[in-house]
């Protein structure tokens, strides 16, 4: 039976009707929030990167002089002062230094970036990625894999609108995350994707969409803390704020990608999928100097065909198991995001987690996604356990392909030993090839050394837990996993969707 996602109201309803009727109220203020949040969203996130961008097409026109090249910036850049700010912004170190949220938000020059933007190195920023400008051994490569793609159409637009598209939720073919979150690939040679984590009652600490330019209170804060996260990047985010992402592994952050330009990937064609993943690893790798492993898609939105890539680029899909939807924090208020917070929190307290622990949405998008993550660490760190990047769950201590980057164990990590050994970040001023174990085509076998390993279960540390509920309390979260999937998919229709 094939199911227009335009019914997706019948589906919406009976789903809640197992779900708790709170959830169900709440997604649908989502639902009608998302809609007219749309547009102020995309709005500002274009200004937001036009900012740098102007500064990257003056570099490319010519202009070598820093403080020249953030004055010009479209006349974004009205105060001399901050200019110069940003001027003096040379290497990591220099830019975490900047308190100011206006001067960190001044596009600034960095040579090594402003370089490889002249010459043609990346697609343009925050625009669907392709090949049409890649080298001859990039294209080389997505030819070499493409005809061993699981053969599944693009679904919707890149914005999310999937009222067009025609699925057969019954059997769900493709794994259709935004669908009915599946995680359990049907396509031969397909891993599962990460979504949670074997140590029981323990926070998979995680934040999308970054690196953006005012984020130096907030990794302040984690430092002081001495905690460590799971930072997502947008690679176009990576260009446009190149010192900022530094910072990220400077501070002994977990790196993963979160794809070129944050679109819906399964409604991309194969080469803009190959593309999206292919630049975000290599902006990673130019500017920081590591060859990441792991990614999120953007609103989830994941199928075997994109997992199919993303696995053959060397990529484990991360997802995650609770939300607190921060990124809707401006039309849901505050109080909103809190509770969504204090849920999860309530729900290590009944047992929930004591065979799994959760991986949580959440994002460093703005000042107040930030604060709000901050003002809840100290509680997320009373009510689990345990609170640690993914990798770090699951004893990926060596997340990079590169040597010299060694993140501790879990173990380590919960002895204290947050940061074992990181080389400095460093950025390339000339294009160099990107290192991918790629399987050349055999379907089924698609080779992947991607180190996260199967979770079993809870094996890790299941004897030092016994709070009791397990799998039943656990089996609630998929009525509400069939509202959000419900609702994404309704949210989508017809609407730009906010950034997840
Ligand atoms: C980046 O941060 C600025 C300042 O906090 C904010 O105005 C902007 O919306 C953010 N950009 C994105 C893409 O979230
Ligand atoms: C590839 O991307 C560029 C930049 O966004 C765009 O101008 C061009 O039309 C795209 N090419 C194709 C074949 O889609
Ligand atoms: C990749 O393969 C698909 C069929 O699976 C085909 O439609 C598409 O044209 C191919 N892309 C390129 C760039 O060759
Ligand atoms: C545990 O707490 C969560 C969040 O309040 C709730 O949704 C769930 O039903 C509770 N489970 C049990 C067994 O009490
Ligand atoms: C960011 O949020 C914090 C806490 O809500 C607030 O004190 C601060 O003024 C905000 N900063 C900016 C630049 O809006
Ligand atoms: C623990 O998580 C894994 C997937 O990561 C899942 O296969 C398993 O069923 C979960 N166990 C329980 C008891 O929920
Ligand atoms: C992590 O390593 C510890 C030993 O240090 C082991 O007990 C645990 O099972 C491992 N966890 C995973 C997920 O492999
Ligand atoms: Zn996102």
């Amino acid at each position: 039976m094939r199911t227009s996602l335009a019914l997706l109201s019948t589906a919406v309803t009976l789903a809640a009707a197992c779900g708790s009727e709170k959830d169900f109220e709440r997604l649908r203020i989502e639902r009608r929030a998302a809609a007219s949040s749309a547009a102020s969203s995309a709005a500002s996130r274009v200004a937001t990167s036009a900012v740098a961008r102007n500064s990257a097409a003056t570099i490319a026109s010519g202009a070598t002089n820093p403080s020249a090249a953030a004055g010009t910036a479209g006349g974004a850049v009205a105060s001399t002062t901050a200019a110069a700010a940003a001027a003096t912004r040379t290497d990591e170190a220099s830019a975490a230094g900047i308190k100011d949220p206006a001067q960190e938000c001044t596009a600034y020059y960095y040579p090594p970036v402003g370089q490889l933007i002249a010459d043609g190195v990346f697609p343009a920023i925050w625009e669907i990625a392709n090949l049409s400008t890649a080298k001859a051994e990039v294209t080389a490569l997505f030819q070499s894999l493409n005809s061993s793609i699981p053969n599944i159409a693009p679904k919707g637009t890149p914005q999310g609108d999937f009222s067009s598209v025609n699925y057969d939720g019954a059997t769900d073919p493709d794994c259709w995350w935004t669908w009915g979150k599946c995680t359990s690939p049907k396509a031969a040679g397909v891993k599962p994707d990460v979504y949670n984590v074997p140590t029981p009652n323990t926070w998979g600490l995680t934040y999308d969409d970054g690196p953006n330019c005012s984020h130096n209170a907030f990794y302040d804060y984690l430092q002081e803390q001495n905690q460590k996260a799971t930072m997502f990047y947008v690679g176009s985010n990576v260009v446009d704020w190149p010192l900022e992402a530094q910072r990220g592994l400077a501070d002994g952050h977990e790196i993963c990608s979160h794809t070129w330009s944050h679109r819906y990937m399964t409604s991309l064609t194969n080469e803009q999928a190959f593309a999206e993943l292919y630049y975000s690893k290599k902006a990673i790798k130019d500017v920081l100097g590591i060859t990441v492993q792991c990614w999120r898609p953007p609103y989830g939105d994941v199928d075997d065909r994109i997992r199919y890539i993303a696995q053959s680029l060397g990529l484990q899909t991360i997802g995650w198991e609770d939300n607190v939807f921060d990124y809707e924090i401006a039309t849901l208020s505050r109080a909103t995001i809190e509770q969504n917070y204090n849920d999860i929190l309530a729900a290590a307290a009944n047992g929930t987690y004591s065979v799994n622990g959760t991986i949580v949405l959440s994002h460093e998008l703005n000042n107040d996604t930030m604060s709000l993550a901050q003002e809840f660490l100290p509680k997320i760190k009373q009510a689990f356990k345990h609170v640690v990047p993914v990798g770090v769950a699951y004893n990926n201590t060596e997340p990079y392909v590169e040597s010299g980057y060694t993140y501790p164990n879990f173990a380590q990590y919960i002895g204290g030993t947050t940061t074992m050994s990181l080389a400095a970040p460093t950025a390339v001023s000339t294009d160099a090839s990107l290192s991918i174990p790629l399987s050349t085509g055999a379907t089924g076998s698609v080779s992947a050394s991607v180190a996260y390993a199967s979770n079993t279960g809870g094996a890790a540390a299941a004897a030092s837990d016994s709070s009791g509920n397990s799998a039943a309390v656990r089996g609630s979260g998929g009525a509400l996993g069939a509202v959000v999937a419900a609702v994404a998919g309704a949210v989508g229709a017809g609407a730009m969707a906010v950034m997840l």
